[in-house]
């Protein structure tokens, strides 16, 4: 190992995976968990590429204990994962199922065990079914539901667990799920993605509140969000416009009102008529302070210039000669970019990269080995540019890849291979990759040489 190339990352390091419940639980009509949007999104024809579903996933709820061992083999110290609300509370509100709990619970110890931290998040997308036929996040009564549900689960698990993220990437779920439909709910109603995006934030405020007032110790509380750098397509004011618009919706829209209690005014001037109407102390819930911000890092945003795309004027392109994967632009440098702008614009206390990953279609080769070194190139130099963040004072304390094993990659259906772990989907036999052989050691040695990563090359 060449010292003075090697990347050594602060003492106490968090390294951990990411998953989510409903893309790898199954077991969506067991133990009394009752049905979600993304059950009935997934159940629609023509709504996953594949035809597949979430009922059986990577059958995580009966496997768990198979998945802490790989966690343990390749020697993480943290894992995150969200809970289920329809496995807590089937109908969204009102009776809570034990059973959904307990699963949670032998969850938790089989982490601690192994000593794995746990990092709970308590909404990543799978909303009770009933709540969504009440309105779902367009409706503001929701937002005290949410904090009543949490309080239920903070109640049960919060003497294992101290690190909880509200939300998962409400950009995501609002504009995906109920502007453009390619995610459950399904909606294309612009007027509910600005409730959903006002509700998701204000109810992250509640829910903050209810984790601090249940736990018995101090909790460590967070948002994830996800967030890119947006680039100009050309070095033109029409397209640096377009990029500041697309910021403003996609960014700013998100952690202005976290962190300076207010939306950009910018996108109100252009989405006047459906921008949010807070009530008086929303703003001021919705920016309780955070314990540590979630960054969710995949690409960059190059945006163009082009006066037919009402309201924002701008059109996302694709630079020709780059490299890209199954759904984004390969952009590395994107992530020091993006951390060095938030602490210059929002200086967060503590950041962690709660997601960082790559879809590389890679299968095993004739003698067993999953050799899918696209992925290994991406972490290092992701891991690279997170390390250059850090030299440079930005507070970033950990590291979850996303995600643990190949899953439901939502509207991917099962096309998208994400794991450091290989599934076979006919057998859901699990084989670790390289990856995550590589990965461990990074772990090992908390650090890496990103000039010498101990495989035989790295193609570029
Ligand atoms: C993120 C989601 C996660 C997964 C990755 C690939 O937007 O949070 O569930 O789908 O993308």
């Amino acid at each position: 190992m060449a010292e003075d190339s090697f990347l050594r990352f602060p003492d106490g390091f968090v390294w951990g995976t990411a998953t989510a419940s409903y893309q790898i639980e199954g077991a969506w009509n067991e133990g009394g968990r009752g049905p979600s949007v993304w059950d009935t999104f997934a159940h629609t024809p023509g709504k996953i590429c594949d035809g597949t579903t979430g009922d059986v996933a990577v059958d995580h709820y009966h496997r768990y204990r198979e998945d802490v061992d790989l966690m343990a083999e390749m020697g993480l110290n943290a894992y995150r994962f969200s809970i289920a609300w329809p496995r807590v509370i089937p109908e969204g509100t009102g009776a809570v199922n034990a059973a959904g709990l307990d699963f949670y619970d032998r969850l938790v110890d089989a982490l601690l065990a192994r000593n794995i931290t746990p990092y709970a998040t308590l909404f990543h997308w799978d909303l009770p079914q009933a709540l969504q036929d009440a309105g779902g996040w367009a409706n503001r009564g929701i937002c005290q539901q949410f904090a009543d549900y949490t309080a239920v689960v903070v109640e049960r698990l919060g003497d294992r667990i101290a690190h909880w993220i509200t939300h998962n990437e409400p950009a995501v779920h609002s504009f995906l799920g109920h502007f453009m439909g390619v995610h459950a709910p399904g909606l294309t109603d612009p007027m509910a993605t600005f409730q959903t995006i006002h509700h998701l934030l204000l109810s992250h405020g509640l829910a903050a509140c209810a984790i601090r007032a249940t736990a018995r110790t101090r909790p460590d509380v967070g948002l994830t969000l996800s967030l890119a750098p947006v680039h100009p397509a050309d070095d033109t004011d029409e397209d640096r416009e377009a990029a500041r618009r697309f910021d403003g919706v996609f960014n700013r829209m998100f952690l202005d009102p976290v962190y300076k209690a207010s939306y950009p005014d910018d996108v109100r001037q252009v989405l006047e008529v459906i921008m949010p109407k807070p009530e008086p102390g929303d703003m001021e819930t919705i920016s309780t302070p955070l314990d540590f911000l979630g960054v969710n890092y995949y690409s960059r945003h190059v945006m163009k210039y082009t006066p037919d795309i009402f309201p924002l004027q701008a059109e996302e392109v694709y630079p020709k000669g780059n490299e890209y994967s199954g759904m984004w632009e390969i952009y590395t440098p994107g992530v020091y970019e993006l951390l060095a702008r938030l602490k210059a614009d929002y200086n967060p206390s503590r950041i962690l990269i709660t997601e960082n990953g790559i879809p590389v279609p890679d299968g095993k080769d004739f003698d067993g080995k999953v050799r899918d070194f696209r992925r290994i190139r991406y972490v290092r130099d992701n891991l690279a540019e997170v390390h250059r963040a850090i030299e440079e004072d930005v507070p970033v304390q950990g590291y979850f890849h996303w995600t643990l094993t190949d899953n439901f990659e939502w509207a991917y259906g099962c096309t998208m291979r994400f794991g450091l772990v290989h599934i076979d989907f006919a057998t859901l036999e699990r084989t670790m990759k390289e990856s995550g052989r590589w990965l461990a050691q990074v772990i090992r040695d908390n650090g890496l040489d990103p000039g010498a990563s101990g495989l035989p090359f790295f193609p570029r």
